[in-house]
């Protein structure tokens, strides 16, 4: 017995149709008009859209960061990802010095097994230069399903590395099929930047954003394009937040360079002004790369709209207020650096960008799941609705309107960034491999039924 999904209007990255879907064994083996039902379990989906389940690239689940661990882990943060119509997740596996790639890999497998609700995919963060450590990059890519690397050019002193480190890896990463991921913030001057403001007795959160300018972004994500041309490999910049990084990310690309740039719902709806809010609330905005001034928001969405960054990613990365954020009373720098958002990506870019005009269906189709299942090797079997494709399916009702906060949300943790925000548009059903994991608000999935996808190495994508 197969799963009919009836009356759609399906939405691929580059169409937009209305046929039945059917699912068996866990694929889409048939797209047509009255798909015969015989035999099938059937889904009226009349009135609603079916787009590809979303791809989100950027979590972090269960991770230390900041002197303490992230309040969502594989379980509580893929059931809240389904909820918001996400059915793969990529996970940063976080390699701390003194360990090897491999063992930081296995850790990362066991935090996930048998808690993940919706299927997931690995990068790993290389956090110290060594030659053992870089030797292993092309046994991850080649046995262990492992095709991106992240490095961090900011947080000195902790999983920062240097330029030599970036362009070892950045050539191995070129030679192996890889593909390099890097936190694009110059370091080095935001450490100059924060003990000047402590010095001066500056403690409050909004001094977290004030010391990490856009200019600091954009001198990094400049630096490490250059980097990557004289390496000749591919690069990708994870949560672009201003004009000056994303301007570099559109020069390189119009000279024909293979790089690649991601945004998070967060930079597009939340600004430099959340900082200021009373009380100690400004806190729940700290995150690295800052929130900017309101203006940068529109090249974003230009950015978006005109594909010059291809992704949206959420940059999940959960901390209570209470006990976690509050870690940095007395000083922002001990704040621990992060935002829930995996729950509320799709619908805050649907909203905000196609509800208010600023982008078609197919490009939020593009941007929530196509674009990062093809860069992240994961592609056709996740991001899109095909034959043969995996049947992980949202059924969106663009109709319904509802009110984002921490009172209704799925993840473990006691606040939302977007608390109050009112958008249209919300799944109505999430289907993982056919097999309907949300209904009508109800969690139907089993955590642990998420299998681990061994990524593809990369190749040159047209995204
Ligand atoms: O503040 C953030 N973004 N926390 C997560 C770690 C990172 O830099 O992506
Ligand atoms: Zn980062
Ligand atoms: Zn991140």
């Amino acid at each position: 017995m197969g799963t009919l999904i009836r009356g759609g209007t399906i939405v691929t990255a580059s169409d937009v149709m209305t046929a039945d879907v059917l699912i068996e064994n866990g694929k889409i083996t048939h797209i047509g008009e009255r798909i015969l039902s015989i035999g099938h379990e059937m889904i009226d989906a009349t009135g609603c859209y079916l787009f590809p389940g979303g791809v989100d690239p950027h979590t972090h689940l269960d991770m230390p960061f900041g002197g303490t661990i992230t309040a969502d882990d594989f379980q509580t943060g893929t059931i809240a990802a389904a909820f918001g119509g996400t059915t793969t997740i990529v996970d940063f596996a976080l390699h701390q010095k003194g360990d090897t790639l491999a063992n930081s890999l296995q850790t990362w497998h066991e935090k996930a097994e048998g808690k993940a609700a919706i299927d997931y995919s690995f990068h790993m963060m290389v956090g110290y230069m060594r030659e053992a450590v870089m030797n292993e990059i092309p046994h991850l890519v080649e046995k262990e399903g492992i095709m991106s690397f992240k490095v961090f050019l900011a947080y000195k002193n902790n999983l920062q590395v240097d330029d030599e480190t970036l362009f070892r890896v950045l050539q191995k990463a070129a030679k192996c099929g890889a593909l390099v991921q890097v936190h694009a913030e110059n370091g080095d001057v935001i450490d100059v930047l924060v003990k000047d403001a402590l010095a001066k007795g500056k403690t409050e959160p909004k001094y977290h954003a004030l010391t990490r300018p856009p200019e600091a972004e954009g001198e990094a994500t400049a630096r490490a394009i250059r980097l990557a041309e004289i390496a000749g490999a591919p690069l990708y910049i994870v949560h672009v937040t201003c004009a000056q990084a994303s301007d570099a990310i559109s020069e390189a690309r119009k000279r024909g360079l293979p790089i690649y740039g991601e945004t998070c719902p967060q930079y597009l709806v939340c600004d430099v002004s959340d900082y200021e809010r009373p009380g100690f609330e400004g806190a729940k905005y700290v995150m690295s790369p800052p929130l900017r001034e309101k203006w940068h928001q529109e090249v974003l969405w230009n950015r978006l709209r005109n594909l010059e960054l291809q992704v949206l990613g959420s940059d999940q990365c959960s901390f209570n207020f209470k006990g976690q954020k509050e870690l940095g009373r007395n000083d922002f720098t001990k704040i621990p650096n992060g935002a829930p958002t995996i729950e509320n990506r799709m619908s805050i870019l649907y909203h905000c960008g196609v509800n208010e005009g600023r982008i078609g269906l197919t490009k939020f189709v593009a941007l929530t799941s196509t674009n990062a299942a093809k860069l992240f090797g994961l592609f056709p079997e996740k991001g899109t609705i095909a034959v043969g494709s995996d049947g992980d399916i949202v059924i969106w009702d663009p109709e319904t309107e509802w009110t984002i906060s921490s009172k209704t949300h799925h993840m473990n943790v006691d606040y939302n960034p977007f608390e109050g925000m009112k958008v249209k548009g919300k799944p109505k059903c999430v289907l993982l491999r056919g097999q309907v994991i949300v209904e009508h608000d109800r969690f139907t999935g089993k955590p642990g039924m998420g299998q681990f996808l061994r990524a593809k190495p990369f190749s040159q994508v047209d995204v």
